[in-house]
């Protein structure tokens, strides 16, 4: 089928409290934060919605984005500046996470055949948080969590099992004899079901906890030649995603880890997702 996929950005806010009413105060406030404080709090929310469908002949679009936007927007009409907990009916039995707001919106999105066929949202509550959904993930009422961190780090890249002059080939100025350094952007993605009481598939507050400290801790404002993963293995981005995965992988308190992206710098980014098959990857019930 020659299908093509498109994503349209929109941007909607609304105001939310984490609470579940089956837990006392302190296990709410222990869970949740201050997202659970009584007041609530709002956000920015940008919501990414991408479809696939054949391309019409006579136009040449799969779908008139100006329609599609009417249709998000007629959707949205119901959450934006809203207080998704007191004036839409979604939010009763279950807490407004990102992942849970995320599957709502599917559920709302793939009702218009409109629109072609839904392929996934990604809905962020702010540029280092974002959910995923897509049908394989609805049907195990499962989602994608994304969270974003950042560390500066030195190092200089080199190969010791090349000579210099291929050193100097392969990597130029990153080979410089001075170290040189950079604002590293990284992406921790952990997949499964969405806990029913918590609304989330996992606690983002352990998460950042371990990120800090196996990770964060150790390569911010430090020099990855002096680390002893990278004292046999070139300092690149392919072996620095691949070494925050083995750092990570198996830690996660809920769910499980799915990809780890590296960006050295806004043009170049390094994606791994470990060693698992594709069918594995998509199922968190085995
Ligand atoms: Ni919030």
């Amino acid at each position: 089928m020659d299908n093509v996929r498109l994503t349209k950005r929109i941007e909607f806010s609304a105001s939310h409290r984490y609470h579940n009413p089956q837990w006392d105060e302190a296990r709410n406030r222990a869970v949740f934060g201050a997202c659970n404080r009584p007041a609530g709090h709002g956000h920015n929310y940008l919501l990414d919605v991408t479809i696939r469908g054949a391309v019409s002949p006579d136009t040449g679009m799969v779908v008139n984005l100006f329609d599609l936007k009417q249709i998000l927007l007629q959707v949205l009409m119901e959450f934006d500046h809203k207080h998704l907990n007191l004036d839409t009916p979604y939010f009763k039995n279950i807490i407004p996470t990102t992942e849970n707001i995320a599957s709502v919106l599917w559920s709302l999105l793939a009702t218009r055949p409109e629109i072609s066929t839904l392929e996934s949202i990604r809905l962020y509550e702010e540029d280092d948080l974002y959910a995923e959904v897509n049908q394989d993930l609805i049907d195990q009422g499962a989602a994608l969590i994304t969270r974003g961190y950042h560390f500066s780090s030195a190092h200089r890249v080199s190969a010791d099992r090349v000579g210099e002059a291929e050193n100097q080939r392969l990597f130029g100025n990153c080979h410089s004899a001075s170290l040189h350094g950079h604002n590293y952007d990284l992406s921790v993605t952990v997949g499964g079901p969405i806990d029913p009481e918590s609304g989330m598939v996992t606690d983002i507050t352990a998460l950042d906890h371990l990120v800090q400290s196996h990770v964060l801790a150790r390569f911010d404002a430090r020099n990855l030649n002096e680390d002893e993963l990278f004292s046999k293995a070139p300092s690149t981005g392919e072996n620095l995603s691949r070494s925050i995965w083995g750092l990570l992988t198996g830690q996660v308190a809920a769910g499980r880890l799915e990809k780890i992206g590296i960006s050295e710098t806004p043009e170049r980014l390094f994606e791994y997702c470990g060693e698992r098959s594709e069918v594995e990857h998509q199922l968190f019930n085995k």
